[in-house]
């Protein structure tokens, strides 16, 4: 398994001894979420070091699965009989061919579409997700392919969109958006993530690509999160931007949430995933350790072919 690059081991060191001044205490409510979310740190963190790539073969089942999941649209079989594991800590590659259905499985996991059959299991609990609302209760977030930011509101604004920081005012009948706490949460929050904005007054269509994703990803793990998923989160970047995309996806592994990553670009799967699977039409093709497999074999995967390939990994016994 590749190890945490140094950077990665660096950010979490860094954040390891800003967050001994924190107090962990599990008391935290849902507004003060950024200190909620940095009270989850020393926990993840503790293990900062080599250590840090060990987390998936030590973690006794994995936090997130998927099991027999089929999908129709009308007449569309987008989905056919898909299993998925997401370990804890693990970054997982999930790659296919245009319409191989990896955003459809997503969304299934995120609580978007429900699964014309099929289980999912979160955290050893068979779950059913009405609205992606019900996944995010459990620390399911999904960043979408569009996005999904409000380009007319200021960044601050949309990390704490649809669940701002409120105060109680009228000796506590009503609560209103708390403006200057949502500003510096946010701030803080972009800071502790190393994300740089001019101000989280900035309005997001003024941002980049690059900076829209990292204040995307900002705002999946602003609340709680355990698993992230991302669909193509560098598709749209230019290659600058790329790195800061995926030294943050290293950062969220750091801190022990588990990451499932759609991507086109071998890049990107070879830079941040601990394992990669792939689909093709709408079933599961192959998947394997990225220590295990090549490039041109995952390529071939994304083409239907297997002829340089081993068996592939869920094959194989243990
Ligand atoms: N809401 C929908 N209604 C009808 N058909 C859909 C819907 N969403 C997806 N599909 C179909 O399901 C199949 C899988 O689509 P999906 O978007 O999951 O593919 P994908 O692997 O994400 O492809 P890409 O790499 O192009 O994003 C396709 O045939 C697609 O047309
Ligand atoms: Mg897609």
């Amino acid at each position: 398994m590749a190890a945490a690059t140094t950077s990665g081991r660096d950010t979490a060191n860094s954040l390891c001894s800003q967050a001994q001044t924190v107090d962990g205490g599990a008391s935290l409510d849902d507004s003060n979420a950024v200190n909620l979310w940095f009270a989850r740190g020393p926990i993840a963190i503790a293990h900062a070091g080599e250590q840090l790539t060990e987390r998936t073969e030590e973690a006794a089942s994995p936090l997130l699965e998927a099991h027999g999941i089929w999908k129709y649209f009308g007449a569309v079989t987008a989905l056919r009989d898909v299993d998925l594991e997401l370990w804890p800590g693990e970054v997982l590659g999930v790659v296919g061919d245009n319409g191989a259905g990896k955003s459809t499985l997503m969304k299934v996991l995120s609580g978007l579409h429900p699964p014309s059959e099929g289980q999912i299991i979160f955290d050893g609990r068979q779950v059913q997700f009405s609205s992606p609302r019900d996944a995010r209760d459990l620390g399911i977030e999904m960043v979408y392919q569009d996005l999904a930011l409000a380009g007319n509101m200021n960044v601050a604004e949309n990390i704490y969109l649809g669940r701002e920081p409120t105060r109680r005012v009228l000796g506590g009948l009503m609560s209103l958006f708390d403006h200057r706490a949502g500003r510096e949460k946010a701030k803080q929050h972009l800071d502790n993530l190393k994300i740089h904005v001019k101000s989280v007054e900035q309005k997001v269509e003024e941002l980049s690509g690059g900076q829209r994703q990292a204040v995307a990803i900002a705002r999946s793990i602003a609340f709680q999160a355990r698993v992230v998923i991302m669909d193509e989160p560098t598709a749209a970047l230019a290659v600058k931007e790329v790195g800061k995309v995926l030294e943050l996806i290293i950062g969220l592994k750091n801190r022990g949430i588990s990451v499932a990553i759609i991507s086109h670009r071998m890049d990107d799967i070879f830079h941040v995933c601990d394992r990669v699977m792939a689909l093709y039409h709408g079933t599961n093709f192959a998947e394997a350790k990225l220590a295990e497999t090549t490039r041109s074999e995952v390529i071939g995967w994304v083409m239907g072919t297997k002829e340089n390939a081993k068996e592939p990994a869920h094959h194989r016994s243990g």
